[in-house]
């Protein structure tokens, strides 16, 4: 139905909001435009100088009308900010129940893996009607994901997460790319979400099975850079701090402040493990910076995440399951309502 108007087609569930408020931010300009215009013309020609000896009658002003262009304008200006306020908030107030996929932006490509595993670089395939959540990092410099079909948009910045959440209305396949300069292939940097069926999206994901998830993945980096020997085997603690129950809690620090554990506490303890250690623990780890890339450590993440929200089985001591085999059912978010 928008299809005179030159922009992107409307395919999420805030789509919709965010081209009412552009449309109404347009329509009280051009009203405001034509009437200011077609006033001063108005005036020009009705108040223009009719003779050579003419003296305009002096003006004192009028403090009724003076405050009503203020008050008028300021009442309008607020409808603009309590609306952009509200679309603001829901677009980034994280989403509950989201599925959850990890981003990593890199020069000059993006790169995505599903909880279940399976990696896709330029595309991303979704179900419709289920609430996408991205946790977003880059390897390299400061990167943007903009899908405009979705009318959401965000930075990727070094040494941090961001996420942001969508909910496709329609499947079909929407364009997105970087909208960030990133340096010379920075108009290259983008692809295709395909947003799918859910049952299709299964079959999608079932077809594509094979890759570790990434909280096996992460388990076995958890073992592989020695982690275990002060975290547990099992993460359950010892030399460092317990991981099991970590993700979400409140940790208190040395100096009784406390952090609340989320993806970037975790990163942060990984990269640079002085900076917030927790109470009643020495100073011993050392640092991983240069040994892990962004894409490992959201697998970490993932791993120490799994250890709190997913059922008791992927915390006991079995071993990592075979790659060939990942379980989709283990993992949060993977079954459809
Ligand atoms: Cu990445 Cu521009």
């Amino acid at each position: 139905m928008q299809s005179w108007l030159p922009i992107p087609e409307s395919a999420s569930t805030v789509s919709g909001d965010v081209d009412a408020l552009y449309f109404y931010l347009s329509g009280i300009t051009i009203f405001f435009t034509l009437l200011i215009s077609g006033v001063v013309i108005y005036f020009v020609i009705r108040y223009r100088r009719r003779n050579a000896f003419e003296i305009p009658r002096p003006i004192e002003g009028s403090t009724k009308l003076e405050s009503l262009w203020s008050v008028i304008p300021f009442l309008i200006a607020m409808t603009f900010f309590i609306w952009g306020v509200k679309v603001y908030f829901n677009l980034y107030r994280p989403a509950q129940n989201a599925i959850e996929i990890y981003v990593v932006g890199k020069q000059w490509m993006w790169k995505f893996q599903h909880a279940t595993g399976q990696r896709e670089i330029n595309e991303l395939h979704v179900p419709v009607g289920r609430k996408i959540k991205l946790i977003m990092t880059t390897e390299d410099t400061i990167h943007d994901l903009f899908v405009p079909a979705f009318r959401t948009k965000i930075d990727v910045v070094p040494g941090r997460y961001t996420s942001e959440w969508f909910e496709a209305t329609k499947p079909g396949r929407y364009h997105f790319f970087c909208a960030e300069y990133c340096g010379m292939n920075h108009s290259g940097m983008g692809g295709y979400v395909v947003v799918m069926e859910p049952a299709e999206f299964e079959n999608w994901l079932s077809g594509n099975a094979g890759q570790a998830s990434p909280a096996v993945a992460g388990r076995g980096l958890f073992e592989s850079l020695g982690c275990a020997s002060c975290h547990g085997a099992n993460a359950e603690g010892g030399r460092g701090p317990a991981l099991i129950g970590l993700f979400g809690s409140k940790v208190v620090l040395k100096d009784n402040q406390s952090v609340s554990a989320d993806e970037s506490y975790i990163r942060e303890s990984i990269l640079n493990p002085q900076a917030k250690i927790a109470t009643g623990f020495g100073p011993i780890m050392p640092s991983f910076q240069g040994q892990i890339s962004e894409e490992q450590l959201l697998q970490v993440v993932a791993y120490v995440k799994s250890l709190s929200t997913a059922k008791p089985e992927a915390s006991t001591a079995k071993p990592p399951p075979a790659a060939a085999k990942p379980s989709p059912t283990a993992k949060t978010g993977a079954s459809p309502k």
